[in-house]
């Protein structure tokens, strides 16, 4: 059966939407020779560290950059240890994977499918030296809790708000918590630089240099007009005022180009609108859904801002009359609307498979897996879609 045609977009893509003013930015930024990591990425870093109300913030080539860089400015090594969560995106513990530190994760809290902070300290270690907190499909964990045992054995806490931006915990911004925050400027994620980009933000000063540094080559160049690292000149005994190039170590391109500076500044600005547009579709598929039997709602946490990146569901097949799978094909086929499953939990996968993972560490986590649906939701989304999603996620229910 081909899948029905329908007048709107029902798929998870395209988190974002561009206007006018996107378009004006790149064309300014075009007709200025488009450079890389200029003018308009420093105005965009400025904007985004003051958004959230941060000291630096340095923008990256993509959320999987802000990770890894974020690790490298902490001063990473092989053989430290790093805890995450499984029900995330393979980037949050291949940051340290790819670093040579050995990844663990904790179980998830079964309501909100963040990383579960009750069960955190029994895995600290004398080796632990990196939390990676994932505030998943927008909501912030519970950082408070997570915040206090990094504090009490010295770990750090780098903040995946990857499906963050924007998001709230008790009055603070989703990234401004901890050691490090870190952001995706996706195609897919609530706003974006053209399809890729990312960000990180700090407000310790030694972290933010290492991370400066190891974005671009770590070079520290003399005598030109280089915003990022000044030079002591005594390091140089010519003490000649020409172009001199030095590198601290060997590092990385994980640039940002001045088109995506210019086009996040504007997307920036609209972010708190765009984000609203998704809280209230979220209340309103809620609203349709209250009474099906069998599904689970997403669970809101007081004192927060949950900005929905994406909107979860679970299924009881017991009452819903159908399994997960089932629903995910029928949903496709039969009402043509695309939903998701986020995420595969990452013990599951070959990658950790390999690395000495197997089914039942982590039993929540799989469970929820199980019955775990994401229903696309954005902000360009018509009420017909919404009305067309409820409808079809009703009429699929057999009982
Ligand atoms: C939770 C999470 N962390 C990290 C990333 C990596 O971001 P990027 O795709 O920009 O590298 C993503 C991207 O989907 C994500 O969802």
């Amino acid at each position: 059966m081909s899948a029905p045609k329908i007048k709107f977009d029902l798929q998870i893509k395209y988190g974002s939407e561009y206007g006018p003013d996107e378009e004006r930015a790149v064309l300014e930024v075009l007709r200025q020779g488009a450079p890389t990591s200029g003018e308009a990425c420093i105005q965009f870093e400025k904007e985004f560290a003051a958004y959230c109300g941060t000291a630096h913030a340095r923008a990256v080539s993509n959320g999987t950059a802000a990770l890894f860089l974020s690790l490298v400015g902490l001063g990473i090594k092989p053989g430290d240890r790093i805890l995450t969560t499984p029900m995330t995106w393979i980037a949050t513990a291949a940051a340290g994977v790819t670093l040579g530190a050995e990844v663990d994760f904790v179980d998830i809290d079964p309501e909100t499918c963040n990383l579960d902070a009750r069960q955190l300290e029994a895995k600290i270690t004398p080796n632990t030296k990196a939390i990676l907190p994932v505030h998943l499909y927008g909501q912030c964990c519970d950082m408070d809790a997570i915040l206090a045992i990094a504090q009490r054995h010295g770990v750090a806490v780098v903040e995946d708000a990857c499906h963050a931006v924007g998001a709230e915990y008790k009055g603070r911004k989703a990234g401004s918590m901890g050691a490090t925050g870190c952001f995706s400027f996706h195609e897919q994620k609530n706003i974006s630089t053209l399809g890729e980009g990312g960000m990180v933000v700090t407000n310790d000063p030694a972290v933010f240099e290492r991370i400066a540094l190891y974005r671009s080559h770590c070079t520290r160049v003399y005598g030109s007009s280089t915003k990022y690292c000044s030079l002591d000149e005594t390091r140089f005994p010519m003490g000649q005022r020409f172009w001199w190039q030095d590198f601290d170590d060997c590092g990385y391109n994980f640039r940002l180009t001045d088109v995506q500076g210019a086009v996040g500044s504007v997307q920036l600005r609209k972010l708190d609108a765009l984000n609203q547009r998704r809280i209230d579709n979220a209340a309103y598929i809620s609203a349709g859904l209250r009474d099906v039997p069998g599904i689970t709602l997403p669970t809101v946490r007081p004192g927060g801002k949950h900005v929905f990146h994406l909107y979860p569901i679970q299924i009881d097949p017991a009452q819903f009359g159908r399994t997960k799978d089932d629903f995910i094909y029928a949903m496709l086929h039969e009402r043509g609307v695309k939903v998701g499953t986020h995420y595969t939990p990452l013990h599951y996968t070959t990658a950790f498979q390999n690395r000495g993972f197997r089914k039942g560490q982590f039993p929540v986590a799989e469970a929820v897996a199980e019955r775990l649906v994401t229903l696309p939701i954005n902000p360009r989304q018509p009420r017909e879609a919404l009305d067309h999603l409820i409808a079809s996620v009703r009429s699929l229910r057999r009982g």
